[in-house]
């Protein structure tokens, strides 16, 4: 992680958040994720609407997204008028060569996955820093309900064998709800069942960890953009 100036990573990130922009196209209804990388995404977006005439639509993840789309001219969708979208554009913490992902750190894990799982693929927007061998390194973002979150933090304690903080004492989600950070370091070779026992636990409300879900990784290293496929991809 530390193999990057903070310069060549807001480089990279806006790398990466303008190139994703690719897959958009008119008359689309989009999902738009939360985080340092996608704000360029959200930018470019809103260039094109203003430049070239872009006719989109959206759904965001998060009250802070939703402030900077509408300053970027991008029409805001409600789930009342919306069943599907066409696709989604978010960043990650970390993702896997199966393009399984850790995501939360920005604390918008619920909002995203809603998005994740009604969109028609998922395109995931990254440096090279998120990119590891095995998921766990960046602790693992889960959102509980306040109720009991410390009997919550416990059960999940049993299970990640390592220390799980509340994320400050007074933070809460935009669904009000605290997050607790587990902290697995490179352990998780089983996303697929570890996302379902985190999932398992009363008290959980959603999992930082997103498998099966993303299609595509635009990824951005100093020498240039990577496209990453599964080979499922949907886009
Ligand atoms: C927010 C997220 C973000 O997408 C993730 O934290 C990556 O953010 P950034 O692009 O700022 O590194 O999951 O909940």
């Amino acid at each position: 992680m530390g193999q990057f100036t903070s310069e060549e990573k807001e480089a990279m990130k806006a790398e990466a958040g303008i190139a994703a922009c690719a897959f958009v196209e008119n008359g689309m209804r989009i999902g738009i994720g939360t985080g340092s990388t996608v704000k360029y995404t959200i930018l470019e977006l809103g260039r094109r609407i203003r430049e070239e005439g872009l006719e989109i639509s959206g759904i965001p993840t998060s009250d802070a997204t939703e402030s900077l789309s509408i300053e970027q001219g991008i029409p805001m969708l409600e789930w009342s008028d919306c069943e599907h979208l066409d696709l989604v554009i978010d960043g990650a913490d970390e993702f896997d060569s199966e393009l399984h992902l850790i995501k939360g750190g920005g604390g918008a894990l619920l909002r995203e996955k809603i998005v994740a799982e009604s969109s028609g693929g998922m395109i995931v927007v990254a440096d090279a820093s998120k990119r590891v061998e095995v998921l766990g390194e960046f602790p693992l973002p889960i959102e509980v309900n306040p109720y009991g979150w410390e009997q919550t933090k416990r059960r999940i304690e049993a299970i990640c064998g390592g220390v799980v903080n509340r994320r400050g004492p007074d933070y809460l989600t935009d669904n009000g709800n605290p997050i607790l950070d587990a902290h697995f370091g490179p352990t998780i070779e089983d996303p697929v069942k570890m996302e379902a026992d985190l999932r398992a636990i009363s008290g959980v409300v959603e999992v930082g960890l997103f498998t099966d879900t993303a299609d595509v990784v635009v990824l951005a290293a100093p020498g240039g953009c990577e496209l990453i496929r599964k080979p499922t991809a949907r886009l």
